[in-house]
């Protein structure tokens, strides 16, 4: 088995949940040619890298992202960051020739995510964005079904991910811990971070976005920076509303907030055709719904599909445990290294590419585009 030598820059909650999945791959997915090794990590801090590395089994560590890239024993390096450090630091891995996984959003707007994905293109390394729910079994499921033309012409998709964490005043902006509700950090507030994953399951699912109309609010529009103190406008969408037209003559309708008492990563998704339905959410994420109209009238009824059911029938199924023994969040990550790592070895792109991903972020900017002028937007 080669070694596929992986530089983690970022050791947070993304951090920790890739890392699980490197360590996780080798075990579940035995036929793989390669298998990832834990060579080094990176944070700024020493205390905390230092005691990560420790924990997680990393064979180093460093402080600057910097050296990490320049490491000659790194093959590939995990870009596990806040927002606004993505397209440096993947130019810079682009630039030294190294393979390149992206968390997303792939950058803080189109012009530059436009950049990254011309700097990997042109520097002919591997690259992709972690858009995990698409392995999500079910959802990978939903993907077999509607191109299998089960559906029929597709008339709705619609989509919302609600979480309830910021409605406190009181909570801050910025630095480590709510760097999200910072925009010089994060780009935009739930459309970037929480919007995104349900355009990218869109996309994949229905196909090109044509237009979108969108609201955005902020209803907390001003907070305490968490390191300097100082009090500053919020420059964030707090919640983001929009309806699009698909390339294919569906209509979408997607909502996101941080301000949905009770809620705290509701990502849901349904999608409507002339002959069937399918239904997903992620509080009850290994189940399909799945509604079709063919079915004799006696039994016609939504049926709720477990894939851990069918003897290893449905997408990587076959990898994990005996039936009805449940799958979670983190088999999308190991699923994602698992793919990556065989499309490594069959010599193809593993999707989402940075180009891919390019196109949920030229979204997004026409989405906020779209808030702020009060009017549709087409997508370039
Ligand atoms: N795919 C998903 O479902 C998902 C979920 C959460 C976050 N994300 C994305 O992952 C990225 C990271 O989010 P997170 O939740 O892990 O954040 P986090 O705040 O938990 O961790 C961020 C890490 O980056 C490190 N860091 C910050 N600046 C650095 C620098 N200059 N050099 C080196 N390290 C630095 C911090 O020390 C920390 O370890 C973001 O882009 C976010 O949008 C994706």
């Amino acid at each position: 088995m080669t070694a596929l030598n992986i530089g983690l820059i970022g050791c947070g909650f993304m951090g920790r949940a890739h890392t699980n999945a490197y360590k996780r791959v080798p075990d579940f997915f035995p036929e793989l040619g390669r298998r990832p090794v834990l060579q080094a990590v990176c944070a700024r801090s020493e205390a905390d890298v230092r005691r990560f590395a420790g924990q997680w089994g990393y064979a180093s560590f460093e402080t600057d992202w910097h050296k990490l890239v320049a490491r000659r024993d790194i093959d590939a390096v995990d870009v596990c960051v806040p927002n606004n450090l993505h397209r440096e630091i993947a130019l810079a891995v682009a630039q030294a020739g190294k393979m390149v996984l992206c968390e997303k959003p792939l950058a803080m707007n189109a012009a530059q995510g436009a950049e990254m994905a011309e700097a990997v293109e042109k520097a002919g390394v591997a690259n992709m964005v972690w858009f995990n729910y698409r392995r999500v079994p079910a959802v990978t499921l939903a993907k077999h079904i509607i191109d299998d033309g089960r559906l029929g012409r597709i008339y709705h998709y619609r989509s919302s991910f609600l979480q309830d964490w910021t409605i406190s005043a009181d909570v801050p902006q910025g630095g480590h811990a709510t760097w999200r509700l910072d925009v010089a950090a994060a780009g935009s507030g739930v459309t970037g971070d929480l919007l995104a994953h349900c355009i990218d399951t869109a996309i994949w699912l229905n196909g090109d976005l044509r237009d979108v109309s969108a609201m955005t609010e902020t209803f907390v529009t001003e907070r305490v920076h968490a390191e300097t103190g100082a009090k500053q406008p919020v420059g964030i969408d707090d919640a983001c509303a929009f309806m699009c037209h698909f390339a294919n003559g569906s209509l979408g309708l997607f909502e996101s907030t941080r301000y949905a008492r009770g809620h705290k990563a509701a990502y849901t998704l349904e999608i409507n055709g002339a002959e069937a339905s399918i239904r997903w959410d992620l509080h009850d994420l290994h189940r399909l719904e799945y509604f079709d109209h063919r079915d004799r009238a006696e039994v016609r009824g939504w049926r709720s599909v477990h894939v851990t059911d069918n003897g290893g029938e449905h997408p990587y199924m076959d990898k994990w445990w005996a039936p009805d023994l449940q799958n979670g969040y983190e088999h999308s990550f190991v699923h994602q290294v698992a793919d990556f790592l065989a499309a490594l070895e069959e010599g193809h792109a593993c999707s989402p590419t940075f180009r891919d991903a390019l196109k949920t972020q030229v979204a997004c900017d026409a989405i906020l585009a779209s808030a702020e002028r009060r009017r549709w937007v087409e997508i370039g």
